[in-house]
């Protein structure tokens, strides 16, 4: 949420924090600046709107060897070009971006007030800007260290002062920070998408940590001024993985790579000989698996939805009662936490502030939290200590797709080594393991259905309301095929269990209100099918999503697309992918911004 790029070095920063904010575009896109610290003295320029906006509105002159730029997703104040980073002090030789939120702002920006100081936007970034002015400090390390004293909230900054040409501050506190280590040039983002066309050696900062660069290199320091030791890390994915290639959207690119991102999860994992998998990141023994005795998925949004699958999938195949909850409510409500629970945080940036909060919740109280997560080195990846890397390389579209699928075949792996520690026979695990050994090709079959997916979207493309529906492990299935198709079709969609349908919401049913129906052919199909008949009885239209093989669906929906079918545990895996494509061509239809939908940004790192 929010991108920030800062450069310094002896190139011209120009191109290179506009290339470096498009690159984090998928962060924000509500409004955009750059400071460059110019031979005329620093130079701020902003824009509503997205990069190019930007981009088109600088003077062709600009020019300078030291700047910092945001790409914005408004929390305080509407997106407009006041609103915009780079902040300014009052005497306008100070400039800041910021990601994160100062929640004390209104407090600090009466204080500043009083002294004097003219705040010029509705943000709560501005007041940091004028704190580092009032800090009244020589070194501009310092300035920084004595204003985020003030603070209380979460921030990921970038900051020069025109007094101090040449040098760039940055500091983080629960929002990322990343610094490039390039040749005789140095780089600041908010993420490594915006540095790996310059250099793959990084170093991230931890919360609470101070970096003063320049372009001959950094000194880390905490906020209480004592020296941290950093090292580098070699960033694991090169340029291409964040470019968009030859597909129209990130989104279809990162639908059509699932078949590879699933053959990545599985990399190394799968024991034939015994039936099982290997998770060599749980850092748990088998004797410390036999203890759990519950397992407690936690998630936001789509991560939420796949902690669903992952929870019927554990229960299933282990025998321990497993759920999911979303981390956003978990963290407030007080929980109760066990010490034989096993806690599992899902997140595919590993910077979802809510499920960090509920992460160091259970930590705070004694529990045991692994992650499953798809960004190496991230905040929760890091604070989990052990768990599950899904590997589906970058992803960039702000819906979710191969995440999605990537970690419930990560909890697949999970469920089948924690089963095989209990109760799971090795031929049942056998049988588990060949089928996951399957899922690469079976997920490229259904993509090659994508054109015929296509049709059926026009259909629905015609509709203002749907409905998803599913039984049991496909429940989470119809939550995402929905959440998928609201958030970049904007058609209004609702996800129930199919056997809810009769307890309220079939009133809604009517030839203007088409049905997903996620079909599998379980032990439930028949009972499923009872509910396709009271929609057809309604004359609602219906999408069966479903496996090949039953005549009387064709006489019984109006499309049907299909999957092959695998263990019943993975058939939330390939039912998922037909629902993606649903939503992508839906929104293509009507002409969406499929990449950057309306009101939403990537990873959101705010509460
Ligand atoms: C939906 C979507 C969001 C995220 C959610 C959690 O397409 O992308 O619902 O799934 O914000 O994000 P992560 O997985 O990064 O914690």
């Amino acid at each position: 949420m929010c991108g920030i790029v800062g450069y310094a070095g002896n190139q011209d920063a120009v191109p290179i924090l506009i290339a470096g904010l498009a690159r984090l575009e998928y962060r924000g896109y509500d409004s955009a600046g750059v400071a460059v610290l110019t031979r005329g003295g620093l130079k701020v320029h902003k824009a509503a709107g997205k990069i190019r906006q930007l981009e088109s509105s600088l003077p062709k002159r600009l020019r300078g060897n030291l700047a910092i730029g945001h790409t914005r997703w408004a929390t305080h104040g509407e997106p407009n070009d006041r609103n915009a980073h780079p902040h300014t002090d009052c005497s306008g030789r100070i400039a800041l971006v910021h990601n994160g939120i100062i929640e004390n702002a209104a407090e600090l920006r009466a204080q500043l007030e009083a002294a004097g100081h003219v705040l010029r936007s509705d943000t709560d970034t501005e007041v940091l800007a004028h704190l580092i002015e009032a800090a009244g400090e020589e070194e501009l390390d310092q300035a920084v260290r004595r204003a985020l004293a003030a603070v209380q909230g979460t921030y990921g900054i970038a900051v020069v002062d025109e007094r101090h040409p040449g040098r760039l501050i940055a500091a983080r506190n629960g929002s990322p920070i990343v610094i490039g280590v390039g040749e005789r040039e140095m780089f600041v983002a908010s993420d490594v998408a915006a540095l790996v066309r310059h250099t793959q050696q990084v170093v991230y900062l931890d919360d609470g940590e101070i970096a003063s660069i320049d372009a001959g290199g950094f000194r880390v320091t905490t906020l209480d001024d004592r020296p941290a030791a950093k090292s580098t890390a070699t960033v694991t994915w090169g340029q291409d993985a964040y470019e968009r290639g030859t597909h129209a959207h990130f989104m279809l690119k990162e639908i059509m790579e699932q078949d590879e991102a699933c053959e990545r999860a599985l990399r190394g994992r799968l024991d034939a000989q015994f039936g099982t998998a290997h998770l060599g990141g749980l850092n748990l023994t088998a004797r410390d698996l036999l203890e759990i005795r519950r397992v407690k998925i936690l998630g936001c949004g789509s991560a939420y939805y796949a902690g669903i699958a992952g929870a019927h999938m554990i229960e299933g195949l282990t025998r321990l009662p497993a759920d999911a909850e979303p981390a956003s409510e978990f963290r407030y409500r007080n929980p109760v936490i066990e010490k034989d629970t096993l806690y599992v945080a899902v997140s595919q940036s590993g910077e979802t502030a809510d499920t960090l909060a509920a992460v160091r919740e259970v930590q705070r109280k004694g529990g045991r939290v692994l992650g499953v997560i798809n960004v190496v080195g991230s905040t929760i990846a890091r604070e989990c200590g052990g768990g599950i890397y899904i590997h589906a390389g970058p992803e960039v579209s702000v819906a979710s797709t191969k995440a999605f699928t990537s970690t419930l075949v990560a909890f697949a792996l999970l469920a089948l080594h924690l089963g095989r520690v209990r109760d799971l026979s090795p031929a049942q695990g056998k049988r588990l393991v060949d089928a996951l050994q399957k899922l690469p090709v079976q997920i490229r079959e259904v993509l090659h259905t994508a054109e015929q997916i296509r049709v059926v979207a026009k259909r629905i493309a015609r509709f203002t309301n749907a409905f998803f529906i599913g039984r049991a492990a496909c429940y989470p299935v119809a939550l995402e095929g929905a959440q998928k198709l609201k958030e970049i079709s904007y058609i209004h969609a609702e996800a129930y269990p199919a056997s809810e349908l009769k307890h309220g919401p079939l009133a809604l049913i009517s030839p203007e209100t088409p049905t997903v129906i996620v079909l599998p052919h379980d032990e439930l199909y028949e009972k499923s099918l009872s509910s396709l008949e009271e929609i057809r009885a309604r004359r609602g239209p219906i999408i069966a999503v479903t496996h090949p093989g039953d005549e009387r669906i064709p006489t019984r929906a109006d499309a049907i697309l299909q999957v092959p079918q695998s263990e019943p545990a993975l058939d939330p895996i390939l039912l998922t992918v037909p629902l993606q494509l649903l939503a992508y061509y839906s929104a293509l239809e009507l002409g969406r911004d499929i990449d950057q939908p309306r009101n939403l940004a990537k990873s959101v790192t705010v509460e």
